[in-house]
């Protein structure tokens, strides 16, 4: 939760949709908008039955639209066929966008490379048979572990054009995460890279997957496909490991794409919950991408002259949506970025604005926070040194934008002329959900404003019963709607009780908590379950616990959130040795040990900013974990709360004292 969520909530400025912007969109003014939302409720079946017929290419049409007779295993357009990738390629390839550039792609150091609609398919046929001619075939599954790289968007879409399912794993994962997945997954291809950089360093890649088989459990793996990135040198097992290039060899430009049915899985993308192991959110193939179609037709409203550019990683979910597959269904040009914001200095993301003449950027509150820091710091680089003239819409995702960000995103980027759109989703939800429209909501900065038409998005209380406006309830969609999560893989009975709860009639629980305001705008507060939204990654307490006590000299420890400035929410670990309770430097060389630790099992972001040791943590006498009076210790507040049914009360002094 951000720490000024009280100023959140009296926030009143109101901004007002732009003329220019509300005369040429698509969903213009808010008459139409409500009017599109009055027809998804009046017949929910013609409305989403039009839109999968007007904007996906069907190989077999379907018949039926939604089928409810194994919810909360919903069913969309099941007996129709298509194909994705063809969907994202070839439906352009008669038209003028074969010829358009699909992708500018700048590599860490700056280098600028592109290929067109036409090249991108090649690329994507070479691949695809290259990847048949191994024997894989619909319903396989591979595991792609790549930087961001025009050749990564290529694995994906080689995956999806012969029906074999993907799953991405973030590339700043540790080969323990990595390893999880290949094996909770069921792979039986594995496409990576040698090396990735990032902030002009070389980070292994390759080097990880031969960690991860030397875990053991990942014999389902036939081949390693290695894209060279770099040339860095990388260990090698004959007969499995390939060079992508080697796979390509010879393959030729065309390759039929493979019909699936609409329910077919597209991929499989692994995210925290509540417990200690990330559980593989499914998607389908016609839903998802009509879903990520149509919200880059309606909240970012684009056009035919857009060049689009989402900064997100293709390892999460806002990746794959405004990276791979929704920008290309609609044949925009991108930009896509290898690097990060600040490299080689903060001024990057505006530099690139500039040179690509970027009409649409969608990034996330932590990059923008990080930015302003930066350009206070070194003014060269704030925004106003660079000619952003060519933005017309500015979009945010990932964790709550607090409203003094949203102000300097809008005044210092979008100089007062470019809607900044809030867009709430989730890896569950597929694509937007909540989100103003740039020609029609009137935006009030911190708030994600209004469901998009077909999605009815409600505040609830436990019993599922809507709340008065003000009031704080669970964030709850109550229809199905296409883009909706399939399953947890391998694990339905997770999925019933996490998303579809009985006790809350059925509808979709995002794990949010949320309040609506009189004009029924929605303000989200954050998670309400133990996940915590760090940079805008979603990491489970439980999982970094897990990952703490694994080390052998940990006996116990409990995460929790503090609030943070650029981060959202930082990690403060509470850790109780199996060894005396360390002071001073020992104590500091002990927490530096466990955070690289963290950084080895999880990944470099899911390191707990701050570890304090205790010879116990607070407890209830029943030995409950009393993580409300962690937070407060967390975020140096005093315990003003009663406190004697706590086991041990001395213990929350100890605790305080930071390492
Ligand atoms: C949070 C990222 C407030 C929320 C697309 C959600 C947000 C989680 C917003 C999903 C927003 C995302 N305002 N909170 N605009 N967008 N969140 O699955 O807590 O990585 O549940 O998907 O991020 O994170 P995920």
């Amino acid at each position: 939760m951000p720490s000024d969520i009280e100023s959140v909530l009296v926030e009143s400025r109101v901004f007002p949709p732009f003329p220019n912007l509300v005369e040429t969109a698509r969903i213009s003014g808010m008459d139409a908008y409500r009017e599109m939302c009055e027809e998804a409720k009046r017949d929910p079946d013609d409305f989403w039955r039009c839109l999968a017929r007007e904007n996906l290419v069907w190989t077999k049409p379907f018949t039926r639209v939604l089928d409810e007779s194994e919810a909360p295993f919903y069913q969309w357009f099941g007996d129709g066929e298509l194909n994705v990738a063809a969907n994202c390629l070839d439906r352009h390839l008669n038209t003028h966008i074969a010829d358009k550039t699909a992708i500018i792609f700048e590599s860490d150091d700056g280098k600028v490379s592109t290929v067109t609609y036409k090249q991108l398919y090649a690329r994507v046929c070479k691949l695809a048979n290259g990847i048949a001619a191994l024997g894989y075939k619909k319903g396989d599954c591979a595991v792609i572990y790549m930087p961001m790289s025009t050749q990564a968007i290529v694995a994906m879409l080689a995956c999806a054009r012969l029906g074999v399912i993907h799953s991405v794993v973030f590339a700043g994962f540790s080969s323990k995460s990595l390893h999880e997945r290949i094996v909770n997954v069921g792979a039986s291809l594995i496409v990576t890279a040698d090396e990735q950089v990032r902030g002009g360093k070389h980070v292994p890649l390759k080097s990880a997957v031969d960690e991860a088989f030397e875990m053991g459990g990942c014999d389902a793996v036939r081949r390693v496909i290695v894209y060279e990135r770099t040339g860095g040198k990388v260990g090698w097992t004959q007969g499995r490991d390939l060079w992508l290039r080697d796979a390509i060899a010879g393959q030729p430009t065309r390759c039929e794409p493979v019909p699936v049915n609409a329910e077919h899985p597209l991929f499989i993308l692994y995210t925290s919950g509540s417990t200690g192991k990330p559980k593989g959110v499914q998607h389908s193939s016609a839903g998802y991408l009509l879903w990520a179609l149509l919200t880059m037709r309606w909240a970012f409203d684009s056009r035919d002259s857009d060049v689009f550019w989402c900064t997100a990683d293709i390892g999460w979910v806002t990746g794959h949506s405004y990276v791979t597959y929704g920008p290309l269904a609609a044949g925009l040009t991108q930009v896509v970025f290898e690097g990060v914001p600040t490299y080689p200095d903060a001024g990057r993301f505006w530099d690139m604005v500039q040179r690509h003449k970027v009409t649409v950027f969608y990034t996330a509150p932590t990059a923008i926070r990080a930015l302003i820091k930066a350009s206070e710091a070194a003014p060269r680089c704030h925004p106003r040194e660079y000619d952003l003239s060519s933005l017309r819409i500015l979009g945010s995702v990932g964790e709550p934008i607090n409203p003094e960000a949203w102000m300097w995103y809008y005044q210092e980027v979008g100089r007062a002329h470019c809607p900044v759109l809030d867009t709430w989703w989730q890896t569950e939800t597929g694509a937007h959900m909540i989100t103003p429209l740039p020609g029609a909501t009137p935006m009030k900065p911190g708030s994600c404003a209004l469901p998009l038409p077909g999605i009815e998005a409600a505040v609830v209380d436990d019993a599922g019963e809507d709340v008065a406006p003000g009031n704080g309830g669970l964030l709850v969609v109550k229809r199905p709607w296409p883009g909706m999560i399939r399953g947890v893989w391998g694990d339905s009975a997770r999925f019933r009780k996490t998303y579809f709860p009985p006790e809350l009639k059925g509808y979709y629980v995002s794990g949010d908590g949320a309040r609506r305001d009189a004009d029924g705008y929605f303000w989200v507060m954050g998670r309400i379950d133990d996940v915590l939204n760090v940079s805008g990654h979603r990491l489970g307490t439980m999982e970094v616990e897990s990952a703490l006590v694994a080390h052998e000299i940990v006996a116990e420890a409990a995460v929790v959130g503090r609030p943070d400035e650029t981060t959202g929410e930082a990690l403060v670990a509470f850790v109780v040795l199996k060894r005396p309770l360390p002071s001073g430097e020992e104590a500091a060389a002990i927490a530096a040990q466990l955070r690289d630790w963290v950084g080895r099992e999880i990944g470099a972001i899911a390191k707990p900013r701050d570890i304090r040791f205790g010879e116990n943590l607070p407890k209830t006498r029943s030995g409950k974990i009393m993580r409300r009076l962690l937070r407060f210790i967390a975020r140096g507040e005093t315990i003003t709360q009663d406190v004697s049914t706590l086991e041990n009360p001395a213990i929350l002094e100890q605790l305080s004292k930071s390492a």
